[in-house]
């Protein structure tokens, strides 16, 4: 069983920042870095590092040769990338000193799918594939759907929000965050997760929803049933990608048959240890890191 990845690739430019700017105001940056990043990236990669057989579709233009190159370093299979005209994604990225992070994003070759791309790599699925798509490329929607006709398992992390309305009857797997949940629950984003949960559960009864928690945890519905993942306690350094990498070894362990509490578990973990490392993509731990981790 693969993962098939309709994701973005971004390059992610990372200012270290005393405060996250306010609204008007202009602030000097303590350093700068660039980064391989993107959503759909870092989701690739953390799947891979985790042991899943993981195909990465999308799109990068000529700047973009090291991030492809470290999706194929990562054992991605990157066959199916479009190498397109243009700037690759981007994304401008704080990182304040409590590791908290405020990310803009830039569509870029992101934005360069057709419908047909969608149909060509859909092909190349077997019965049983999880297909996975995050809202940072052009072609959710023709996924949504095309997976759907084929009988594969959607799984979706609606980030950024969605602006537009969106067939999420066809998810079978959410991936959310309180915003995203709050979002799509259609509430304020103060409720407690709890409520934001129930009124998800009610509102896709057959989806399996995972709803991460920073700090707090992650809280799980699937089957009617609720599971509850504390957070391990790690010292934070950059909270960018901690999500994606909770994404990726989350689907990974489903992939490899595991249970969903081991699942919960092993993505927790996996996720405070990108917390503990700066930058991204590069944040991610292999599998045998996160082991040696649960061990202590
Ligand atoms: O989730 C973190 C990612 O969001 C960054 O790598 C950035 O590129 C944006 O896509």
């Amino acid at each position: 069983m693969k993962i098939i990845n309709f994701g973005s690739l971004n390059i992610d430019k990372v200012y270290a920042v005393d405060h996250i700017a306010a609204p008007g105001e202009t602030i000097s940056a303590t350093g700068l870095t660039l980064n391989a990043g993107g959503k759909g990236l870092n989701q690739s990669i953390a799947a891979a590092r985790a042991g899943a057989q993981v195909l990465h579709a999308g799109a990068i233009g000529p700047d973009g040769a090291f991030l492809e190159q470290l999706l194929k370093e990562n054992g991605v299979d990157t066959s199916s990338l479009l190498h397109v005209e243009g700037e690759s994604g981007h994304a401008i990225i704080q990182v304040d000193a409590a590791g908290q992070n405020s990310i803009v994003v830039s569509g870029g070759a992101n934005h360069t799918l057709t419908e047909d791309y969608v149909r060509q790599v859909l092909d190349l699925a077997q019965p049983g594939d999880m297909v996975l798509l995050q809202n940072e490329t052009n072609v959710v929607e023709p996924v949504l759907r095309t997976a759907l006709v084929k009988g594969l398992t959607v799984c979706f992390n609606p980030s950024p929000v969605p602006t537009q309305p969106l067939p999420y009857n066809l998810v079978d797997i959410f991936l959310v965050n309180e915003t995203e949940a709050a979002a799509l629950a259609e509430l304020p984003a103060d409720n407690d997760p709890e409520t934001i949960l129930d009124n998800l559960g009610w509102a896709y009864p057959r989806s399996t929803i995972v709803l991460t928690l920073g700090e707090k945890g992650a809280l799980c519905r699937s089957n009617g049933g609720n599971n509850v993942q504390k957070a391990f306690s790690v010292n934070a350094v950059d909270t960018t990608a901690a999500g994606d990498t909770f994404t990726g070894y989350f689907l990974a362990g489903l992939a490899q048959g595991k249970d969903l509490t081991l699942c919960l578990k092993e993505a927790a973990a996996a996720s405070a240890m990108a917390v503990s490392r700066p930058g991204a993509a590069l944040s991610i731990p292999a599998r045998a890191e996160v082991e040696e981790f649960l061990k202590k």
